[in-house]
């Protein structure tokens, strides 16, 4: 299991390219189920999530080829189960059900059980399929779901915390192939969603409103093969600003959409920060010491949940008290303890952080345990005092591209360690 160490304390500079979004790649690879005929995405980040979204394909039938970040999958005939030992690895590989319940009308998935940011209930996506005429059962650890065909409906995905991301995802996929027309109410608003509708509607598809509380699809009998770029990760470009933030002297981020990231630039901004754009590039320039800010997640366009441990470890050495509350997954605090084995006085109470900044980190040998935790203390260890050796550091490989060379590239002491 490899290892990452962080020399802290070396100013960052430069400038640093974003990747392909991996939480729109992998609906979108899923999409690829629905035609016979092959499909082209472009900016396929390089992550191990995405291999085993790669390695689902496959077994699921389709011819899967990949080269310098373009995939071509061809799914010209499908089987319709997929395995716990091969979706046991990534929560995402639950959005080939939609595709295979659009396309085979069944499909049989091994449920995903919870992780460490929580309970990961699927019950709305299965809502949403049930509406569409779907039957739905649960054994052995698997979830089937079929149907002799499936019939468009008026659906809402309004759960206890808001929508869900790939709950629509889902019913979207699920509801393209249906017959007449799906409104799907309370439908997820983030930037994947819309990056997949798109893609779906260059298949053939009909779907109007993605981005929205209200997506309305017309159904079609089929759908054809198709070319796409998938759109920046919004969250590995939050990351990185808040590598300029924590220890950067003027950090540029390129190939970016700000948009996607307005709920973290206005955080930043707050805690002191400046930052400017021109044409997929942003700069962030610190203004001597890190400010305060209150933040609370939200579903997009609020703050994401997925740059909530990040801005913990940002807020850590600020001037003053801050609080972050997680309002998706209230569990989300793993890096918590980590962040106070390196010297950050944070208290949790409830689902809210309560943060008294420090004047300096210390670097601490930490152990990883999700995804955005991980990122969150190899931002930690560019700013501590000495090293900071971070453990399970598969956890980040799931999610951000080669982050250990980009990071060097803007100037950080970081290396990996093969254990
Ligand atoms: N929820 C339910 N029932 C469901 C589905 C979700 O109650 O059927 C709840 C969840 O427990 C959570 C909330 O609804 O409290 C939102 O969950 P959502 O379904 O939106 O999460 P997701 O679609 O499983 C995606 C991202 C996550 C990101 C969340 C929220 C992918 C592959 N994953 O998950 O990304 O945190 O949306 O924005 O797109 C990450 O990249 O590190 C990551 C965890």
């Amino acid at each position: 299991m490899d290892k990452i160490i962080v020399h802290g304390g070396h100013t960052l500079a430069g400038t640093v390219k974003i990747s392909g979004s991996k939480n729109s790649a992998l609906p979108i690879l899923a999409a690829t189920l629905l035609t016979k005929e092959p499909c082209v995405i472009h900016r396929v980040p390089d992550l191990s999530d995405v291999h085993y979204m790669l390695q689902i394909l496959n077994h699921l039938g389709a011819e899967v080829e990949r080269a310098s970040g373009v995939v071509t999958v061809k799914a010209e005939k499908v089987d319709t189960v997929a395995p716990y030992d091969v979706v046991r690895k990534m929560r995402a590989s639950v959005c080939v059900l939609g595709p295979l319940l659009g396309r085979e009308k069944e499909a049989t998935v091994s449920l995903p059980g919870g992780c460490v940011i929580g309970d990961r209930p699927i019950d709305l996506h299965l809502r949403g399929f049930e509406a569409l005429g779907a039957a739905v059962r649960v054994h052995a650890g698997n979830v089937k779901v079929f149907a002799p065909e499936l019939v468009g409906a008026k659906i809402s995905l309004k759960g206890k915390f808001g929508s869900t991301v790939l709950g629509t995802d889902n019913v979207l996929m699920a509801s393209v192939l249906a017959e007449g027309t799906t409104v799907i109410e309370d439908a997820a608003c983030e930037p994947e969603v819309v990056d997949l509708a798109n893609f779906l509607n260059k298949m053939g598809a009909r779907i109007e409103g993605a981005g929205t509380p209200q997506i309305v699809v017309e159904g079609v009998k089929e759908l054809h093969g198709a070319e796409h770029e998938v759109i920046p990760d919004r969250i590995e470009a939050g990351t990185f600003l808040v590598a300029g933030a924590i220890a950067g002297r003027e950090v540029t981020i390129t190939r970016a959409k700000y948009d996607h990231l307005a709920a973290v630039g206005t955080a930043l901004e707050a805690c002191g920060f400046n930052l400017t754009r021109s044409n997929g590039a942003i700069t962030i320039r610190p203004n001597g010491s890190v400010g305060s800010v209150d933040l609370r997640t939200e579903p997009y366009p609020g703050f994401p949940t997925d740059m909530q441990a990040q801005m913990c470890a940002l807020l850590a050495t600020a001037r003053g008290d801050s609080e972050v509350t997680e309002n998706i997954f209230p569990q989300r605090f793993m890096h918590v303890s980590e962040l106070k084995r390196m010297g950050a006085a944070i208290e949790l109470d409830g689902a809210t952080a309560k943060i008294r900044g420090v004047n300096g980190l210390s670097g601490a040998p930490v152990m990883a345990s999700d995804l955005r935790a991980s990122a969150a203390l190899v931002l930690a260890g560019l700013k501590a005092e000495g090293e900071t050796e971070i453990n399970r550091v598969y956890h980040i490989d799931r999610g951000y591209e080669l982050i250990d060379e980009k990071l060097g590239s803007l100037g950080a002491h970081i290396e990996r360690v093969k254990v």
